[in-house]
């Protein structure tokens, strides 16, 4: 399967998905060899990869080159993308990830682009919520519900905000080989997206 990961606002996790999406389906027996594209001129994806010394599950490519062989590709795309840019990913993909904070700036960001989102079948694209609160579910609540009236499909899953992703930025490795329960914790939160996406997505 190809995934893209792409958002309309920077700095709201696409980049960590990319990776730990990758990971997953990296240590998940049978699924063959991942590869994780690079698409944004900053190579962060690429740096993170070097650093850790390629200890991952997964192949990291420059965005630039044609992959080489894969089972399944994630591309992760650069900061923003503006919404016209939408639909050729999409039909480029099997499934489209548009990691997107709550607050009210990226919640707005996702929803002024719901006529192009709409337009793509609901199986090609999901949301997924980023950065939330470890406390209390009202904010997350209050997210799905305005997007759900929306119309739009999110993943049950979800990516808590936790600081042990700077750590494992800092060493280059994904947060399920870091030690210690905030590790374990966020490493189950992109456990439960593979496995959704792996079930929705993986035969493809
Ligand atoms: N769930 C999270 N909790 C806390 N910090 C996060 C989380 N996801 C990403 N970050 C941090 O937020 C910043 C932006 O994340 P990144 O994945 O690079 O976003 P993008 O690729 O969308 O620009 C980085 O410093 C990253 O370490
Ligand atoms: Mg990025």
């Amino acid at each position: 399967m190809i995934i893209t990961i792409a958002s309309f606002k920077g700095g709201v996790g696409k980049t960590m998905t990319a990776l730990h999406l990758a990971q997953y389906l990296g240590k998940r027996r049978g699924s063959g060899n991942i590869v994780l594209l690079d698409g944004d001129p900053n190579r962060s994806a690429l740096s993170w990869y070097e650093r850790g010394q390629q200890k991952a599950a997964f192949a990291v490519m420059d965005g630039d080159e044609a992959p080489s062989e894969f089972d399944h590709l994630i591309v992760d795309t650069p900061a923003r993308t503006e919404p016209d840019e939408l639909l050729p990913l999409a039909s480029a993909s099997d499934l489209l990830i548009i990691p997107s904070d709550i607050s009210i700036f990226s919640l707005e960001a996702t929803i002024s682009t719901i006529s192009t989102l709409q337009s793509l079948p609901n199986d090609k694209y999901r949301i997924l919520l980023t950065m939330l609160p470890t406390r209390g579910q009202k904010r997350e609540l209050n997210a799905r519900e305005a997007l759900a009236a929306a119309r739009l499909v999110v993943f049950n899953a979800g990516i808590k905000d936790r600081t042990i992703y700077q750590d494992a930025a800092l060493e280059g490795l994904p947060v399920g080989d870091l030690r210690g329960d905030a590790a374990g914790a966020a490493w189950n939160d992109y456990q439960l997206l593979g496995k959704e996406v792996w079930k929705h997505w993986g035969t493809k």
